[in-house]
């Protein structure tokens, strides 16, 4: 295990009672101080893959270390360097956010820090709220007080399951940038999503997860490139047999249909490309679309795509 390395992930099945295959065979490695997201459909096996790391689940085989800890045969190790926020919530507490903070510290068997807790809820913006009964708090707050259990034995791994799962716009907002405030402490995160947009704004790798199987791990700007993609249609009046070989140098295909057909001109987002320069080019050959549009394809068709294939 690299010294840069947080968790490493090694052939992980979990096979549940019932017989349901939730992992099959996950690699991955979360570098320290990343934030890694791990986004996947509903029942893709987001909340086993987290709870088999955190100990909740037991593994049905392969290995997992945090920090270098087994996290079977060293489990009091490697559990002391998370935090982990469930993706169900339980809030409806009478304790105050500064004795339930405190509690979760306990438990983990460290000393007492109130400077730690402290400054965890300021940095949660929680602080005028240490008093407060949990059950009156907002939701937004809510999930921060949850956020500042996980923190509070300082650990150097906070997961967040689906942090902004059924949240309002407003919300997820102020929790992204919660969260990014965190990573500026050397915190490493890993969150799940099924908002693709949520893993778009906040990671700095992406990892896809369907059925159990993890299909893509991907730097996210390497990601974004690959998505980046843009297509400029041409709708034809007339069918097109094959492009004019003049135009071969333009990276267009031909696509048929039961009208003119259309001509696809596909170019990375970066590039500069000069439509018109190809449409003078169209006219020289007799070709006049009668209609142009232009496509960018989301990091949402990726999605879909991989998902769906596999
Ligand atoms: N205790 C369990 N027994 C049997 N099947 C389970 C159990 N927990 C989860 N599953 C199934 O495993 C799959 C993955 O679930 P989960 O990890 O919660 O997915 P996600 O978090 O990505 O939505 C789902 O099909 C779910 O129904
Ligand atoms: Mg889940």
């Amino acid at each position: 295990m690299q010294n840069g390395t947080a968790i490493e992930i090694k052939a992980l099945k979990k096979i549940y009672e019932n017989g349901f295959k939730a992992l099959n065979g996950v690699n991955l490695e979360i570098r320290r101080g990343e934030i890694f997201a791990l986004l996947g459909p509903n029942g893709a096996g987001k909340t086993t893959l987290i709870n088999a790391v955190c100990g909740i689940v037991r593994p049905s085989s392969g290995t997992v270390a945090i920090g270098g800890y087994d996290n079977i045969s060293q489990y009091r190790k490697a559990r002391s360097l998370v935090g982990l926020v469930p993706q169900e919530l339980s809030t409806d507490s009478f304790e105050t956010v500064w004795n339930t903070v405190t509690f979760s510290r306990g438990l983990f068997g460290k000393a007492n820090n109130p400077r730690h807790i402290e400054d965890v809820l300021k940095r949660l913006s929680l602080w005028d709220k240490k008093d407060e009964q949990i059950r009156h708090l907002s939701g937004g707050m809510k999930r921060r007080v949850m956020v500042a259990k996980a923190l509070s034995h300082e650990p150097e791994i906070l997961f967040l399951d689906e942090p902004t799962a059924g949240v309002d716009v407003e919300l997820r907002k102020s929790m992204w940038a919660q969260v990014r405030s965190l990573r500026e402490t050397g915190i490493t995160i890993i969150l799940t999503t099924h908002y693709i947009e949520e893993a778009q704004e906040m990671a700095d790798r992406v990892g896809i997860i369907n059925k159990g199987e993890l299909i893509l791990t991907e730097d996210k700007k390497t990601l974004m490139q690959k998505m980046g993609k843009r297509q400029m249609i041409f709708v034809l009046r007339e069918q097109l047999t094959t492009i004019p070989s003049e135009l071969g140098s333009y990276p267009l295909t031909l696509e048929k249909d039961d009208n003119g057909g259309k001509l696809i001109l596909t170019y990375d987002a970066e590039t500069e490309n000069d439509i018109s320069d190809v449409l003078d080019n169209l006219k020289s050959h007799g070709i006049r679309p009668k209609d142009i549009y232009s496509h960018q394809s989301s990091l949402e068709e990726i999605f879909i795509e991989l998902v769906e294939v596999k």
